[in-house]
């Protein structure tokens, strides 16, 4: 694996300032942080820092402000959610760079936590504008980026940060990256990879990759019946793309070049109400009839997915099987996510998820900590599958 330094490195950090790069992007809802499992997952590497003296100053995004200052993605209500996860006193700066942040690091003491104001209130920071870099290096001795879920967007806080000062990786980011290494860098084979999700315009550039890296691609969700039409089967009403019928085609023509086995449903459950509890049936994938859709893939699929699972050493997952968020078409995503679980537990085989509507679907089946590793990184999550260099990861590497 590629060397980075880490907080092994930084060892006598008593009056030192870190710019601790973070990922703050939780879900609001109703003023009320949703989900807290961000926070969680930077705490140790702010703790760790706090605990070797180091004046800790959280640099992070929240939204997309496009650099104005937008009350309602303050980082301010953020702050107090951050010091009840660390049970930690956590000082906050109304912005991230001039007198305000420069005050607030001056009154700073070994072992403090600062939160500086959301770093996208400045154009700056998307531009990685020389300028905001420099403004916003001058309260930090050290940079650490602790955000690999941010590490696809070449920002200031993320990327240009890294060329004024000594740059580290996190604890997070360090045990990401060696997750991801074993995942598809140098995978232990057969490698399986479970794709699902809405549709496959948004997974093009990943499914292009993947059949290239991987032993057998299984795909679920609505994105496998733009497959299945492509074939020449009839979806009923079925989510489907079917101006990308060709695409799905050149997919699976670079799949058999390549020795890749490609795994779509061959039977599905299908419904006439996209809601919990809708009667359903189960139907061989072409006997769906005309006016109902699929909600989720049918139990011989499961099986096959299943099996797939069995002979793997290594599985890569994004996007659920199936319409997993009203029951019962959350079947075949927990069967699965419980048997990859279940292997992974057993020491048999590495599971390597990510994706929002993944981590939900995982927590849904209760089995996230089973995995070898969970990601929460959205779109770096999609970047790392699709094969592209990651600006705020490889500007860590020494
Ligand atoms: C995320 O939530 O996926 C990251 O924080 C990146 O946010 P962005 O997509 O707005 O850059
Ligand atoms: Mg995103």
């Amino acid at each position: 694996m590629t060397a980075f330094k880490t907080l092994d490195d930084l060892t006598d950090l008593s009056g030192k300032r870190v710019l601790l790069r973070v990922d703050l992007n939780v879900p609001v809802k109703d003023g009320k942080v949703t989900d807290t499992t961000r926070i969680e997952r930077v705490a140790p590497t702010i703790m760790e820092l706090s605990t070797k003296g180091a004046r800790v100053i959280l640099l992070a995004h929240f939204g997309r402000p496009k650099g104005e200052a937008v009350p309602s993605m303050s980082l301010a209500p953020i702050a107090g959610v951050v010091e009840d996860v660390l049970d930690h006193r956590v000082h906050f700066a109304a912005d991230c760079i001039g007198d305000p942040a420069a005050k607030a690091v001056n009154e700073m003491v070994d072992g403090d936590v600062l939160l500086l104001e959301n770093t996208r209130f400045h154009s700056g920071e998307e531009k990685n504008d020389p300028d905001f870099v420099v403004q916003l290096a001058k309260n930090g001795d050290f940079f650490v980026n602790d955000a690999f879920s941010a590490a696809h967007r070449a920002h200031a806080s993320t990327e240009g940060l890294a060329h004024h000062l000594p740059a580290y990786a996190g604890r997070t980011m360090q045990a990401e990256l060696l997750a991801l290494e074993k995942g598809l860098g140098n995978p232990a084979r057969p490698v399986v990879a479970i794709v699902g999700g809405a549709k496959v315009s948004t997974k093009i550039d990943l499914l292009k990759n993947l059949v290239n890296q991987v032993d057998a691609l299984v795909i679920g969700g609505g994105m496998a019946n733009t497959f299945i039409a492509a074939r020449g089967i009839d979806v009923g009403k079925s989510l489907c793309e079917h101006d990308l019928a060709a695409t799905a085609r050149e997919i699976e023509a670079a799949a058999a070049a390549s020795g890749c086995a490609i795994v779509l449903p061959m039977d599905g459950v299908v419904a006439r109400e996209f809601k919990a509890g809708a009667d359903n049936e189960t139907v061989a994938i072409d006997a769906i009839p005309a006016d109902a859709m699929m909600l989720d893939v049918g139990p011989k699929s499961i099986d096959a997915i299943n099996a797939w699972i069995t002979k793997a050493d290594t599985l890569v997952w994004n996007g659920p099987l199936g319409a997993f968020e009203i029951p019962p078409f959350d079947a075949a995503t927990v069967s699965a996510a419980i048997h990859a679980a279940a292997r992974t537990r057993e020491g048999l085989l590495v599971s390597v998820a990510g994706g929002g509507d993944t981590v939900s679907a995982l927590n849904h089946a209760d089995v996230t900590d089973d995995f070898t590793y969970v990601s929460t990184a959205g779109g770096a999550f999609l970047e790392w599958m699709e094969g592209k260099p990651l600006p705020g990861v490889d500007v860590l590497k020494t």
